[in-house]
């Protein structure tokens, strides 16, 4: 299954890719995440990258398209990925669209989470985040706080406040969705894959809409295409024996030929051959007629 999660910044993509993480066991791509670990890796990109993130801008194009490219090339992308923040304009829609086309992979749905712009600040600045990179589990100090404080439940690792989660960065962060971000709506809209799904209410109610959605959504094309796939297969299956009996009849053709060769050599080859090869047969027969035909004019004549 190849999903698209959609949505504005805090609107609920990442907590409820978890859930369908743990649900679908496909692996989850947060080209955000992906960004984060080079910055705390301290790498080049990640310096580059960490000065777009700060100020809430798009990281350039390139940077992310290459690494979704190697990410996506990983096997446990091969059973499918469901796709969080990214694509986050139409080149990069455009660019993921021409990857999976390649890979004869085509994307399936495009899962819009919608939710009001207003809910969207509190949600942001008062999320906290599990700090240790395979648990990451996310909380909110006012919708959905740690049991555990300032630590992780479920690991005890301790809870980290992003750094672009501030009211100016996420200022920013929601004009560049709506720019730049927003215009996906109507380009999967166009595809005929996407879907809407309210982003606000419990989480678990918002995840089951969502599994709905996927199953009605994805499944019966899944059979679809299977089918499709099946008989694509037939087709080829019949196209190689056609090709293979083709390449047969050809290699008797030239092995046989080779024969008639052989024996046009080796005729040439003898003095008084046994047999006449069937071309030099012609001539002779039509000089014979053509030397009867006077004789039989003249015996008429007689
Ligand atoms: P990224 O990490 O992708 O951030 P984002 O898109 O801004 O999304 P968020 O992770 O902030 O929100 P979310 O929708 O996942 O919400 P969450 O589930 O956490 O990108 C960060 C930066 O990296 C970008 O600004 C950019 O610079 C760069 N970048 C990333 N991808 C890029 C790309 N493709 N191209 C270029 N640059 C790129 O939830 C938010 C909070 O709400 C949490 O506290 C959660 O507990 C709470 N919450 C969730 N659901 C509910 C609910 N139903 N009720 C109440 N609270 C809820």
């Amino acid at each position: 299954m190849r999903i698209v999660l959609l949505g504005a910044p805090g609107s609920g993509k990442g907590t409820q890719a978890k859930l369908l993480v743990e649900k679908y066991k496909i692996p989850q791509i947060s080209t955000g995440d992906l960004l984060r670990a080079e910055v705390a890796g301290g790498s080049e990109l990640g310096k580059r990258a960490k000065a777009a993130m700060d100020a809430g801008r798009l990281v350039s194009d390139e940077v992310v398209l290459g690494m979704i490219q190697s990410r996506l090339a990983k096997p446990d992308a091969k059973g499918g990925f469901i796709l969080d923040g990214f694509p986050r304009n139409i080149p990069q829609a455009q660019a993921l669209d021409a990857m999976l086309a390649r890979l004869g992979q085509p994307l399936q749905l495009a899962l819009l989470v919608d939710v009001e712009k207003d809910v969207l600040m509190k949600r942001l600045t008062g999320r906290r985040n599990c700090s240790k990179a395979d648990c990451g589990a996310i909380y909110n100090i006012y919708f959905s706080p740690s049991k555990a404080g300032n630590k992780c439940e479920k690991c005890g690792a301790t809870l980290s406040h992003r750094s672009d989660d501030n009211a100016e960065t996420v200022g920013k962060r929601l004009q560049v969705y709506e720019s730049q971000t927003a215009p996906l709506v109507a380009y999967y809209k166009a595809q005929g894959k996407l879907r809407t799904v309210k982003g606000v209410g419990p989480m678990g109610a918002i995840f089951k809409t969502m599994c709905d959605i996927i199953e009605t959504q994805i499944r019966p094309l899944a059979a679809v295409m299977g089918r499709i796939d099946a008989v694509a297969a037939a087709r080829e299956r019949a196209a190689a024996k056609a090709k293979a009996v083709a390449k047969a009849t050809a290699k008797a053709v030239a092995k046989a030929k080779d024969k008639q060769t052989a024996k046009t050599l080796a005729a040439k080859a003898k003095p008084a051959p046994a047999k006449k090869p069937v071309k030099a047969a012609k001539k002779p027969a039509k000089v014979i007629k053509k030397a009867a035909k006077p004789k039989t004019k003249a015996k008429k004549a007689k």
